[in-house]
């Protein structure tokens, strides 16, 4: 058995040299941003290389105060034990720590300034190098316990750059930096083309536990985005083959399919009993027709329904793990077996599989993708993504591969949301009163942006000031602006119209917001002062009263008499004599005709309105003055 260990090892090594020719190997170390905001004398940008656990925040940036620890530089041991926090005071930027590589694993450095209150990691190389890859340690069972609760992003640094940020340091000042991930994903258009290079083989450890997890989590939005045409995913998986010497020996033949050709580790590493590599590789080409086929019908997004189910309906651990549980699995999706099987050919042929051909092609790097190395491996936009494989870190890798306002309301949805809002509304407006706010937590952090409620689109800077602008935004708390009943009467600054601003009504005074102040009318206005008027201001009016038998006209602010017949006789007089000049001025007044029209409305209407009493209405003098034009 150890024996066969060594053999499968080496033969391993061997496949993977065979694939990747030293002169191609390209292994894209994926970096983002570190800027120097202070002190001024090393102020810069540099690269650092993104590490392939926590959690990046892609699209996204990060300032913090950079520490570099007094005992424990490497970061090896428990930061708590000898009493150190990194737990940035309230208001205080939070920290980064800064860590020397060496002496344990990259993961268990960062786990412990996480667990001390670090709010993101720097590792400072400890050679001259090219930035490499900060992985997860593979085989180690005890590291697999912490490794999963890694929330904090963490960057490898040049060997050079860690030793000015260290000497700053020492130096007393205090260095901040600005970790930036927006450019870590390419965004050039309204359509992120992504690959998840992938693996059937549920009994891997933590990888594979990790994995099947985040292929559960993340299928809902995974069949959103593509449903909505909004990204283009394909599934990838790699197989190494056995070189030529070895096609016909044990471990190959139990590893391989089609004469050494396409192989997958044996996953419990021994040849002896469970399933072996052909069987993994089987399932896995499996995937991949199933996947094609799904295409074909329009359907891609079946293959993350089909992978999920076969991960809960026929595990490795129960001995479903075969054809006959997939072909049910395959059933139960509506897909069509025949052209599932046709697309995986004949295994046991000395020949190639085109479908398996091309994924062995695929799995060299083209154009910005290196070399795909790391099982699992997200790709999105042709670049390796890095990170723990969690749903709400991919969703955000692949939403910040959107340009910018293109992308889907998922991608600002609560599914990636940065939590920004709850401390202090992330400085955005708020009606607290109302329970209405301009805070949106997104991908990108939190944006100020006037909300929309029930239907009511609300309109200003999102900071200061917004207001329901519209048809309907008087329903919602009133438009934001004033309104008040005293003794049975409302009085509202809200129009009902688009675009208007908060105005208080007639009789009011005021901004039309906060407040709006009772105009004294019989003060202010000069209402009510003819001889016989008497004033008396109310709440939003006044009211004036006129002396003896008169009767107080408010449009014209004067007192006439109450008795029907006076106010006949005149109404017809003024009608008599105006009708009589307009017939004399006759021809002259053709040239003036329709200023004098305009003109001779407006009187008689002012005039009729007043005088005509109220059982004559019908003939109001509209018709009048369009007959006599
Ligand atoms: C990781 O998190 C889980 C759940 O939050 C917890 O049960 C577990 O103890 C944590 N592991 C370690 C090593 O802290
Ligand atoms: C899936 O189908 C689309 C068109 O429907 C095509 O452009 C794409 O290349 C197909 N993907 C694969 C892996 O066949
Ligand atoms: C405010 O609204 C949010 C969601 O719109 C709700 O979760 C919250 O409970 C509300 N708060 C109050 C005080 O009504």
């Amino acid at each position: 058995m150890r024996l066969q260990r060594t053999l499968m090892i080496f033969l391993l090594g061997f496949l993977l040299l065979n694939l990747y020719p030293s002169a191609m190997a390209r292994f894209v170390v994926e970096k983002n941003s570190l800027r120097v905001t202070s002190p001024d004398n090393i102020r810069g940008t540099h690269d650092s290389a993104i590490g392939n656990f926590g959690i990046p925040q892609y699209g996204g940036s990060m300032a913090g105060t950079v520490v570099y620890p007094k005992e424990n530089r490497k970061g090896c041991r428990d930061f708590d034990n000898s009493g150190i926090s990194f737990k940035s005071k309230p208001g205080a930027l939070p920290t980064f720590v800064l860590v020397d590589r060496g002496d344990c694993f990259f993961a268990l450095k960062v786990w412990n300034a996480q667990k001390a209150g670090a709010s993101a990691v720097l590792v400072a190389d400890d050679i001259e190098e090219a930035l490499i890859t900060m992985d997860t340690p593979e085989e180690d069972i005890s590291s697999a316990k912490y490794v999963e609760n890694i929330t904090i992003p963490s960057a490898l640094i040049e060997k050079s750059f860690g030793e000015k940020l260290k000497k700053s340091i020492s130096g007393g000042d205090m260095v901040n930096v600005n970790l930036d991930w927006r450019e870590a994903v390419p965004h050039p258009d309204d359509r992120v083309e992504y690959e998840l290079w992938t693996n059937s083989n549920d009994e891997c450890g933590i990888k594979c536990d990790m994995l099947m997890e985040f292929v559960t989590d993340f299928k809902g939005a995974a069949q959103i985005l593509e449903k909505g045409g909004y990204t283009q995913f394909t599934p990838h998986y790699i197989t190494w083959y056995c070189p030529q010497a070895f096609t016909i020996s044990k471990q190959c033949k139990s590893q391989c399919i089609n004469h050494g050709r396409y192989c997958a580790p044996d996953p419990d590493q021994d040849f002896s009993k469970g399933y072996e590599g052909k069987d993994v590789v089987l399932e896995n080409l499996r995937q991949l027709c199933v996947f094609k086929v799904a295409n074909e019908t329009k359907k891609p997004w079946v293959w993350w329904d089909y992978v999920t189910d076969f991960q809960i309906r026929c595990p490795m651990k129960e001995k479903k793990y075969n054809k006959e549980c997939a072909d049910n699995v395959i059933r139960s999706l509506g897909l069509d077996i025949k052209n599932i099987e046709k697309c995986m050919g004949d295994s046991n042929a000395d020949s190639d599989n085109p479908v398996l051909k091309e994924e062995q092609d695929a799995q060299v790097g083209k154009g910005s993708r290196g070399d795909v190395t790391i099982l699992p491996t997200l790709v999105v936009n042709n670049r390796q993504y890095r990170g723990k494989l969690e749903k709400g870190a991919v969703l955000k890798a692949i939403c910040s591969g959107f340009e910018e306002t293109t992308e889907p309301a998922v991608c600002l949805s609560g599914d990636v949301e940065t939590n920004e809002c709850l401390d202090n509304n992330g400085g955005c407006w708020q009606d607290k009163s109302a329970n209405i706010t301009a805070c949106k937590d997104t991908f990108r952090g939190r944006v100020c942006e006037c909300p929309m409620v029930d239907g009511v689109q609300f309109k200003g800077d999102g900071y200061s000031t917004c207001q329901a602008s519209g048809p309907g935004r008087c329903k919602i708390n009133n438009g934001g602006c004033w309104h008040e009943t005293r003794d049975g009467h409302y009085y509202s600054a809200c129009l009902d119209i688009e675009n208007s601003k908060c105005m208080c009504p007639p009789g009011f005074k005021g901004d039309g917001i906060k407040s709006c102040e009772d105009t004294d009318e019989c003060k202010e206005r000069k209402a009510c002062q003819c001889p016989e008027c008497s004033c008396k201001n109310t709440w939003g009016s006044y009211e004036c009263t006129c002396s003896g038998d008169l009767l107080y006209i408010r449009d014209h602010d004067t007192c006439i008499s109450k008795t029907g017949a006076k106010v006949r006789s005149a109404g017809a007089a003024v009608w008599v004599i105006l009708i009589g000049l307009a017939m004399a001025a006759g021809g002259a007044y053709m040239v003036y005709k329709y200023r004098l029209r305009s003109y001779m409305d407006s009187e008689i209407r002012a005039i009729m309105a007043q005088y005509m009493p109220l059982d004559s209405q019908a003939e109001v003098p509209n018709h009048v003055s369009e007959n006599r034009a």
